[in-house]
């Protein structure tokens, strides 16, 4: 690989500066992303894999980043389970969310290759067309954060409807995990057959439970996860909203990387675990609505506190929002590579 910088990183190896890559780097802010979406729907995308590729690329060509990830949703994969997904000007929702028994008996475990290859080819399109320039991050959802739009049947603030069943039937909550397990563990393991390089969990709305129902609904699911893929040399990154609370627990799942949202304090975490760990982010998104000698400043006072470290990775704390100016995207990545350069004497 030319450019391996960010698998170096994620397992702290040195490397000449800091790796940078975007969460949600292919998207709305980008007026190439916009004119597809012109001709196609969010999911058509997602499923026709010459499209996926084509924007997987968008910020490869575009921003020039260290690492590109595979454009597609977490929801994907749940849509294969059985539940009917559809994204509306308010987000994802599914038609029959999962309340009962009788909701999770009809979903199924299903075989990758069979009922989401559009994945996989898309993997293999965007591999060939990487032609080994920079690392390819596959994802998923975590089983917590996918259970949880499972049973809202969309996007919800305050997780209601799931965290009542949490309280009032565990046990069909277990069962869905474990389904949702199940199912990641295939997910991601078609993903990096196909060639994905490093995985990205994202177990977004973890950091609303409370501390026992994060250890027994989500942690213990992640852990399960990871343990079930076939990963010899593929870092495994761990991203959860408010992982600054729950990050020594998140780090015991064999996750390689932690990536942090802005509230965490990412320079004591690192300290914590030296080069045992790597941790990736973790700039406020909003950070990036201001003009460039702001940006400028932010960057630099967020690289300068963590180039004395290896196993560092320039993220965002969350993923870039949908009217931040491309400009300022572009500029925040230069930065980076300006900056983020060590000084090894
Ligand atoms: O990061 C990337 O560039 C890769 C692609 C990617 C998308 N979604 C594309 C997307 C990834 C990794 C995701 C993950 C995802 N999807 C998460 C976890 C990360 C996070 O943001 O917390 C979640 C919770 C979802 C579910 C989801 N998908 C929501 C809630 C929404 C609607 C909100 C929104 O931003 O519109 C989506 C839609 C979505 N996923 C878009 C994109 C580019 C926008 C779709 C459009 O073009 O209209």
């Amino acid at each position: 690989m030319s450019n391996n910088r960010f698998i170096q990183a994620a397992f702290c190896k040195k490397t000449d500066r800091v790796p940078v890559w975007l969460m949600r780097q292919a998207g709305r802010y980008m007026k190439e992303y916009q004119a597809l979406r012109s001709k196609y729907s969010f999911l058509e995308l997602c499923k026709i894999p010459e499209q996926a590729t084509k924007v997987t690329m968008l910020p490869v060509d575009l921003l020039d980043v260290d690492a590109a990830i595979l454009f597609s949703d977490i929801l994907i994969p749940i849509e294969a389970m059985g539940l009917s997904l559809d994204f509306t000007e308010k987000g994802p929702q599914f038609a029959n969310p999962v309340r009962n028994n009788s909701d999770l008996k009809r979903l199924s475990i299903p075989n990758p290759e069979e009922k989401v290859p559009f994945v996989m080819e898309t993997i293999r399109f965007v591999k060939k067309e990487l032609n080994g320039k920079i690392p390819l991050i596959g994802f998923s959802g975590a089983p917590f954060t996918l259970m949880s739009y499972m049973v809202e049947g969309k996007g919800s603030a305050d997780l209601k409807v799931t965290k009542q069943m949490l309280y009032q039937n565990p046990e069909l909550a277990h069962n869905i995990l474990e389904k949702t397990t199940q199912t990641t563990i295939n997910y991601l393991n078609a993903q990096i057959q196909a060639g994905a390089e490093a995985i990205q969990i994202f177990d977004t709305w973890a950091g609303l439970l409370a501390y026992d129902d994060f250890i027994n609904f989500s942690l213990k699911y992640i852990q399960k996860v990871i343990s079930g893929l076939n990963r010899e040399n593929i870092p495994i990154i761990i991203f959860a909203k408010g992982s600054g609370v729950f990050y020594r627990e998140l780090l015991t799942t064999g996750a390689d990387v932690i990536s942090l949202d802005w509230s965490a304090n990412i320079v004591k975490i690192k300290q914590e675990y030296g080069n045992n760990k790597a941790v990736q982010g973790n700039l406020d998104p909003y950070s990036l609505y201001v003009d460039q000698t702001s940006i400028r400043r932010n960057v630099k006072r967020l690289l300068d506190s963590m180039k004395s470290f290896d196993g560092y990775i320039f993220n965002l704390g969350h993923g870039i929002l949908q009217d931040i100016p491309f400009d300022n995207v572009r500029y925040l990545v230069d930065c980076v590579k300006e900056l983020g350069v060590y000084d090894r004497n």
